[in-house]
This record gives C-alpha cells, structure tokens and sequence, in this order.
C-alpha cells in the first residue's frame, strides 16, 4: 500500500467514526430536540480543543448478529479538551449506536479516560444518553459498569465529576452519574430511572409516563436526584461550562479567582432593612446573598429541591464560596430530612474541593412530627450536623435572625470549629421559639394568673371560658414580650464568645472578605483515620 493509500485510508476510517449510527437515527435524534454527541462536545468545549482518545475502538461481541454491525468509536466519544483554558476529560454517549449501551470495549475507553483524568488532576464529565448495559453482552457489560462505579469512586473528591443527562437514561447509566457530583437534566427530553416505564408496567402494573417516573422536574423537584435542570442541550452545556468557573481542577488545588469591579467595602444599606419587625413574617434570603456576594450574582444549585435551604456558588472580592442558607419564606426556613441531605451534600462537596463555605442562618428548628421522625430526620439532620464539623476550609457564619435549638448547633455553630461567626443584631439564640419556650416554662405561672384573676373576679359576672382565655393570652404575650428580650438576642451568645462580633448587616460583605482573607492560609486536619461513618 502506497502511503497515500494509507492516508487515504485513515481518513476512510474517521469518516466511518465520524458517521456513528447513521443520518436516520441523527435525523431522529434532532427531531427529538437532542443534538448529536459530537454537537455536543463540540459545544461543551472551548473551539477547537477536543482530542478524541480511542475513535477506532470496536465492540468485541459476536452474538447476536453483533459482529456484522461494528461502528467504529463504538457510540462512546472520549478525549480531553479545554473549558475557559482549562483541561477537562469528557465522554459523550452516542444514543444512535445501540442507544449508546454500554459494551465491553466502550467501559475500557471510559476507564482509560478516568484514569488519565485523576492522574493529570482534572474534572470528569460525561454526556449521557444512553439505555445502559448493552443487552447483547450481558454479564461482560455489567462487568463494564461495575468497573467503571469503582473509578466513579476512587475519582470522588479527587477530581470534580458532572454528569449531563441529556437523554433517556436506564440501568447503569444512572448510577455511574448518582455517585459523581452534580447531575445536570434537559427538560423535556431526558429521563433517568433504574429500569423503563414498560419494565414497571411488568413489574409492578403501574402505568407511568417517562416524564413522570424520571423526566428532569421529577428529579429536579421531587427526588432531589439532579441538580439544575436546562431547556435544551446548549443551555445545559453553558452551564457546565458556568459550574466549572467556581470549581479547582482537583482537591490539591484552591479554585480559580475571577477579579471584580465591586468593592470590597460597599455598604448595602438594603440589608440593615432586610429583615421585617415581626419574626414570623417571612423574607428571602437569596435578597440576602445577592446583596453581600460580588455583583450580586449567585449560581444555585439544587434550586427546586426543598427550597428551605438555598445552596449555591457566588464569589467574595473574586474567590468562589460556597454558600448554604436557611430560606424564611418556604416552611419557614425549617430544616427537614431533604433540606438535611441536600444541605450535607453541598457542604461536603465544597470541602473536599477547597471551597470556603459562608453560612447565613435562620432557622426555627428541625421539623417535627411523625412524617419526619418515621422518615428519619434523626439520622438525616446528623448528616448536616456531621459534615459541617469535618469540614475543614475557612468556615464563616452569619446569624441573621433565628437561630434555634438543634438547628443552632448544626448550622456552623462556633462549637463546630467555625472560623468566624457573625450575628447581626436582629439575631435570635434561643433554645426554642418564644412562644413554645413560654408554654412550658411559665406554664404553671399562667394558671396562677387565671386562679388569682378568678379570686377577685366580680361576684356579679360569671367567669367564663372566654375570660379565662383572655387572661391566658395576656400574660402570655406578656411573658413571651419578657422572653424575647431575654433571650431572643444575640448579646448572651457574644458575652460567651460563641459569636466573634454583633455587626451592622451592611457591613457583611466587608467583614466577610476580611475574614477569608485573613483565613486564606489556614491549615486544619481531621485526626487521622481510614474514613469517619456519616451517617447515611
Ligand atoms: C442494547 C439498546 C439498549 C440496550 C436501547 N437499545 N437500549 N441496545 N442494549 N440496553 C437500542 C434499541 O434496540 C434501539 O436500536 C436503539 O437503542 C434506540 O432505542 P429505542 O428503544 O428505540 O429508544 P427509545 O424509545 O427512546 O427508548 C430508550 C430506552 C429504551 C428508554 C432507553 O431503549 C429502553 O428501555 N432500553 C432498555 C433500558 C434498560 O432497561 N436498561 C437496563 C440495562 S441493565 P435501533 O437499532 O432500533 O436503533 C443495566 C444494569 C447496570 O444497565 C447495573 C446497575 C447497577
């Protein structure tokens, strides 16, 4: 063979690749609103940058039929390229070759390109369309997955893992994306469950659309399975994209700054109004976080899923944080078993991958009840209790207002090692609310007030049980007034130490960059062991 024969042939050969499962099933995949996974990446990446690793790669399955419908590249693309300069590994499933399963040969690419990614120190990302072990190859593709769950988690906190969902989803291909650490969903057109709506039906006789069982709202709102949800591909992938600007590039590394025109100094005279008179009257604390956070922008994550807590990416003075926030106007703020979890879970990404964590709390308490306790809110509301004490990056806390009970420990008390905690004047510490604090303390001075009144009560009016109820209510407005101005402050917790200052809320910003200035150096070790046991 000539060398423009060869030459000619390798071209040949990256056409064929190139081509994957053929135009009709592309055709197919744009009706449906999908792009292609080469579109994909194309998209995902800086222009220009990707470097396909393993294109000629074939499946090795003779069943079937199998060895007559060889597509090279095999429906995985894989390789590296560049997002904002830096290097990231992706794979993309490509749904036309076999509904992008996964075989023997392809589990291989994506092993390879996870172990290059942990070695080089550099996030992982996959594109996922795909309806799982491919049934062909039976035990050898579950082999594949399996294999490949084992590098999720050896890559889990070592390097950043996102996972896109951008078709239908099953088997094995959700549970590669469930152990990594964001999952991104395109509405309308992606899906993830164990096994299919026609599997259920067999099963357990449920009729059940995709969207229903596992469509992005599902997964986003219900489950709390996914992170952000996107209208279409490109919108997915700009985010991707987005996330990755507050991330490091592993965990050895501090993540990148992002220089800012605002001050380090303004004085956002709309906090010192933020918080009502009345302390049942609800506000939204993601006003909060806007007003102290670099140009007030905020990328949220898990933002339809118990939306009592906020959690989220913004930047101080350029230096990405993470930020948790109790959120007054959905239940209250109240911590409950999914606001637990999604809370824990944040944290915990944010300390394995350097990033300050700033806590604006309040909270009335943990939900109570039988839902919740039969659910488990012990257990889960540990988990929160559980990563905020292990973590070990700068931690700042801000007491905005209510800071109640459990909920006060938990949520970065000084107790948990926090480097800096904050309380605005508004504040609150208290054990419990005042109102049910008062119904057990004074409880017995309330029906001394109701017996005293009865005694003197004039002989010619009945004492009646709207008398005794007005009694009641007197004095215990009068005695939760006292109890508020006792307790439901911030001054007890100062005199102590467990709040460093009392500031101004327009000075939070300031006092905040301040602080992760001066924590910039910090150094902090767990004692050493093989791994704690969070509770799960
Ligand atoms: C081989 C597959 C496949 C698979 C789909 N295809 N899934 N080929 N193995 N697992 C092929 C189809 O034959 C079809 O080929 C093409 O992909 C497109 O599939 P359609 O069914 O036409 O697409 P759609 O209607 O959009 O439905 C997509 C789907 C459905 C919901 C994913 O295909 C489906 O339910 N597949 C099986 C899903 C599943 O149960 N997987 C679990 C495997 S077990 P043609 O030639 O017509 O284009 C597993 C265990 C892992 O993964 C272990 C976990 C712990």
């Amino acid at each position: 063979m000539t060398v423009q024969a060869k030459l000619l042939e390798l071209e040949r050969r990256n056409a064929l690749a190139e081509e994957g499962g053929g135009a009709d099933r592309r055709e197919r995949q744009h009706r449906e609103g999908k792009l292609s996974a080469r579109e994909r990446i194309e998209l995902l990446l800086d222009q220009g940058t990707f470097e396909e690793m393993d294109r000629l790669v074939t499946h090795r399955c003779a069943d079937f039929g199998m060895d007559e419908q060889k597509i090279l590249g095999d429906g995985f693309i894989t390789g590296y390229g560049r997002i904002h300069g830096r290097i990231v590994f992706v794979s993309a499933q490509d749904f036309t070759v076999f509904g992008g399963s996964l075989s023997e040969t392809n589990a291989a690419k994506i092993i390879k390109l996870m172990e290059t990614a942990m070695r080089v120190g550099a996030p992982i990302i996959g594109l996922n369309d795909s309806g799982g072990a491919r049934i062909q190859e039976g035990v050898v593709s579950l082999a594949g997955y399996a294999d490949i769950f084992l590098r999720n988690v050896q890559a889990s906190g070592v390097v950043p893992q996102i996972s896109a969902i951008m078709g239908p989803c099953a088997g094995g291909a959700v549970y590669s994306p469930a152990i990594t650490d964001f999952i991104l969903m395109v509405d309308q057109t992606s899906y993830m469950f164990v096994t299919g709506p026609d599997v259920v039906k067999t099963v357990t006789h449920e009729e059940v659309t995709k969207d229903t069982l596992g469509g992005a709202s599902t997964h986003n709102e219900i489950s709390g399975v996914a992170h952000l949800m996107s209208r279409d591909d490109a919108e997915c992938l700009a985010m991707i994209r987005e996330l990755l600007t507050f991330l490091p590039q592993n965990n050895l590394e501090d993540p990148p700054r992002k220089p800012t025109e605002d001050p380090i100094d303004r004085a956002d005279a709309e906090l010192d109004t933020l918080i009502p008179d009345q302390p049942t009257q609800a506000y939204d604390s993601k006003l909060a976080i806007q007003h102290i956070v670099d140009d007030g922008y905020f990328f949220e994550i898990h933002e339809r899923y118990a939306r009592n807590v906020v959690v989220g990416f913004a930047r101080m003075n350029g230096r990405p944080v993470g930020i948790v926030a109790n959120q007054p106007s959905v239940l209250a703020g109240v911590l409950d078993i999914n606001a637990s979890d999604k809370a824990a879970r944040f944290v915990r990404f944010c300390d394995a991958f350097n990033i300050p964590l700033i806590t604006l709390e309040d909270v009335p308490g943990f939900l109570p009840g039988t839902q919740q306790e039969h659910g488990g809110i012990i257990r889960h509301g540990a988990k929160l209790l559980y990563a905020y004490a292990e973590a070990t990056v700068p931690k700042l806390t801000v007491i905005m207002r209510k800071a109640y009970g459990g909920a006060y420990c938990v949520m970065s008390s000084k107790h948990l090692r926090t480097d800096l905690n904050l309380a605005w004047p508004t504040a609150e510490i208290a054990v419990m609310g005042a109102e049910a604090a008062v119904n057990i303390v004074y409880r017995r001075e309330m029906e001394e007030s109701v017996r005293q009144a009865q005694a003197v009560w004039p002989s010619g009016r009945a004492f009646t049980e709207k008398d005794k109820a007005k009694i009641l209510a007197d004095t215990r407005q009068e005695k939760v007034h006292e109890f508020r101005e006792r307790f439901a402050n911030p001054y007890v917790a100062a005199e102590r130490g467990y709040v460093d200052a009392v500031i101004r809320p327009s000075e939070t910003r300031l006092r905040l960059i301040r602080a992760l200035e001066m924590l910039d150096t910090k150094r902090e070790k767990n004692p050493p062991k093989k791994h704690g046991n969070i509770p799960l």
